[in-house]
């Protein structure tokens, strides 16, 4: 039994969590957790809310409360939604435990005395009127690199550069909004330049690690690494452990990684068990991918300063968008864990997230996706193979598992596949192939299926009884197998289904799964195990998404005129076409899809008179972006095409830039 670190990217307490942190992070992190416990390995999966830094402290201040007030409140709601989707958390802490402050100031402290921290006086925005330095997010103008405003000081979202705060240009204060004066201040910084050739070395000896994590930590390695503002002037965080640096803090990211210590820390208080013993022998770091650089660059260089091991592995999820477009909480574009789990059960969302990329690629989440591969796969593949294995099993058989009789070549080739099952999805999980193990579970069961359906008990239990049993004996066994697999992706469905089986949690061993039951188990009787999403269930979210988006502009029929006031609200962008094919049965549609450079859009637009398909391509066209998609002839219509650059030579499209907005 070995023993293994797992964590999970600290969320900032500062909202609830919403499907893309599950998809990128926990899920990942959670299947990977409950698997290795299965392989009876020694697990420590711990996790914390990451509650310092400006994005805190500016919500607390424009809300008028304390930020500790603020980080309380989505503590409980953080640790109410993860606990809802089954995260299977040791220990979930916050980093303004006095421990953790203790942890960091020590780890600060450390490095300032070996000499990796120095001192060094900086320019800095201050404003006279808050009377204070607006660190981060506390100043806001427009980015120097591509020119859109409301840049914050480290960071442009829209081009998602890091920035200097001093680089910003018309800077303003986020409070009083007064242009702030540059002053000197001291900062401290790490001697991340230092580690440049040993963080090279590490990550191309880390043969294990995903090529995403490991080709960004490679390119910005080749780039060449800066030394690294490690303080901020500012009053919450965790303060700077140096007489001479009153009202400075430890920036956030210098000491949130040290949350993984902390919670583990109290784990180990409860436990009386080290988690240094874990740590040591195999750590595995779950993110999103843009804390790529923080894990893959500065928090090895941390730990090398320190001198402990490194993590083993850091493992990235890449983006989930929603219906097409980038998540956006300001914007409300979102789907809140809260509120998904109201309607559906968290299954079915660790399923679909999983199923549906592999998690080194950004993706998607569509309800109509989401409906179809419930529906197809859950209920008509797993659930349909279960659900007529126990009744057949209960009608049939009375409830208790058939004897095998001289097995056909067939049933030798099913019992082969059952076996072989655990290894080989077991070898997936182990490389975080978490997606083609899933798929791997579902192609199990789908054969199943054909077995069941090649076997045709249904015939047989009047003819051929033993042949039936054969069949059943085998349907049993694959149940179970599937039931104990599912485990990690699904903990209630496999529990539930265990339950039919007469088994429980003590059955979870992935090594034991391929074990037979014997002759004569008892198989309890069952009702449908997956049930299907019908469509208006699926309509009324996607109601609810749509009018969550502000601003949006709601054309129920293409040819109904829109009010004044919906006009007013119309935003016009250029985009290119990137694709186009005719819409079946329709001699005036062509099927688009427009790139208008922050998303693409698939457009119908009634072309195909003046356009062969082919023709539009690589056009510029001027798109309606914020009409409430609308449903034509089956396709989604996500905006509306309203000239093309040679039919209206008005706004001259062919000159202007894709993604430019012209109203
Ligand atoms: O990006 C984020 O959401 C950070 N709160 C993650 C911190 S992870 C670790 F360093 F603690
Ligand atoms: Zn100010």
């Amino acid at each position: 039994m070995s023993k293994i670190f797992i964590t999970c990217a600290l969320p900032y307490a500062n909202g609830p969590t919403h499907l893309g942190h599950l998809r990128s992070t926990y899920i990942p992190a959670d299947i990977y957790a409950r698997y290795n416990r299965m392989k009876n390995e020694d697990v420590l999966f711990v996790c914390a809310t990451d509650e310092h830094g400006t994005p805190i402290a500016v919500k607390a201040e424009k809300e008028n409360k304390k930020p500790l007030e603020v980080a309380a409140n989505y503590y409980e709601i953080i640790k109410k939604d993860l606990a809802n989707c089954n995260i299977s958390f040791d220990n979930f802490s916050r980093t303004s435990d006095p421990i953790h402050y203790q942890i960091a100031q020590n780890f600060f402290l450390d490095l300032y005395d070996k000499g990796f921290i120095y001192e060094k006086e900086i320019k800095q925005p201050y404003c006279e009127e808050c009377e204070r330095f607006l660190p981060d997010r506390y100043v806001e103008g427009i980015c120097p690199e591509c020119g859109v405003e409301g840049a914050r000081g480290d960071h442009c979202e829209a081009c998602g550069r890091h920035l200097e705060a001093t680089h910003l240009l018309e800077p303003g204060c986020l409070i009083c909004h007064n242009e702030p004066l540059i002053k000197e201040s001291k900062q401290y910084f790490f001697k991340l330049t230092h580690f440049q050739e040993d963080l090279k070395k590490w990550v191309e000896n880390n043969k294990e690690m995903p090529s995403n994590v490991r080709n960004y930590a490679l390119q910005w390695i080749r780039e060449g690494l800066r030394d690294w503002i490690l303080t901020r002037d500012m009053d919450w965080g965790v303060p700077v452990p140096l007489e001479e640096a009153e009202g400075k803090i430890i920036y956030v990211w210098g000491e949130a990684f040290l949350g993984y210590i902390s919670s583990a820390w109290q784990w180990s208080q409860r436990n009386e068990k080290d988690w240094k013993d874990y740590w040591d022998q195999k750590a595995i770091h779950f993110i999103g991918k843009d804390i790529i650089y923080h894990h893959s660059i500065f928090w090895p260089a941390l730990l090398m300063a320190y001198g402990c091991e490194l993590p083993q592995n850091i493992i990235a999820g890449e983006y989930l968008s929603l219906e097409g477009h980038k998540m956006s909480t300001s914007k409300n574009w979102v789907i809140w864990t809260d509120d998904f789990l109201k309607t559906f059960d968290t299954d079915m969302l660790r399923y679909y997230l999983t199923i549906n990329a592999p998690l080194n690629r950004d993706t998607d989440f569509s309800w109509d996706d989401f409906q179809r591969r419930i529906n197809d796969e859950l209920a008509d593949v797993l659930g349909n193979f279960l659900h007529r294995t126990f009744s057949f099993t209960n009608r049939f058989f009375k409830g208790k598992l058939p004897e095998q009789y001289s097995p056909s070549r067939e049933d030798v080739e099913f019992e082969k596949m059952i076996n072989k099952a655990p290894e080989q999805i077991g070898a997936l999980l182990e490389n975080y192939k978490f997606r083609e193990a899933l798929v791997n579970l579902i192609k199990l069961a789908k054969s199943g299926n054909k077995y069941f359906n090649d076997q045709e008990p249904w015939k047989n239990v009047k003819e051929d009884l033993k042949k039936a049993g054969n069949c059943l004996f085998l349907c049993n066994q694959l149940s179970k197998v599937l039931a104990i697999l599912i485990y990690p992706y699904m903990p209630s469905k496999s529990l539930e289904i265990l339950k039919i089986l007469n088994l429980d949690e003590r059955d979870l061993s992935w090594d034991n799964a391929h074990e037979f039951l014997a002759p004569q188990h008892p198989i309890n009787k069952t009702k449908p195990l997956f049930k299907k999403i019908d469509d208006e269930i699926i309509e009324k979210e996607k109601e609810k998404l749509y009018q969550n988006l502000e601003g949006a502009v709601e054309v129920e029929n293409i040819d109904e005129l829109i009010s004044i006031d919906d006009f007013a609200k119309i935003k016009l962008k250029i985009g290119q076409v990137i694709s186009s094919k005719p819409v079946k049965d329709s001699d005036n549609l062509l099927k688009l899809i427009v790139d208008v450079k922050d998303k693409k859009l698939q457009v119908v637009a009634g072309l195909a008179k003046e356009y062969m398909p082919e023709e539009i391509l690589n056009k510029k066209v001027v798109v309606l972006v914020n009409l409430k998609p609308a449903q034509l002839f089956g396709i989604r219509s996500e905006g509306m095409v309203l000239a093309t650059s040679e039919s209206l030579s008005l706004l001259s499209a062919e000159n202007a830039d894709i993604g430019e907005i012209i109203k």
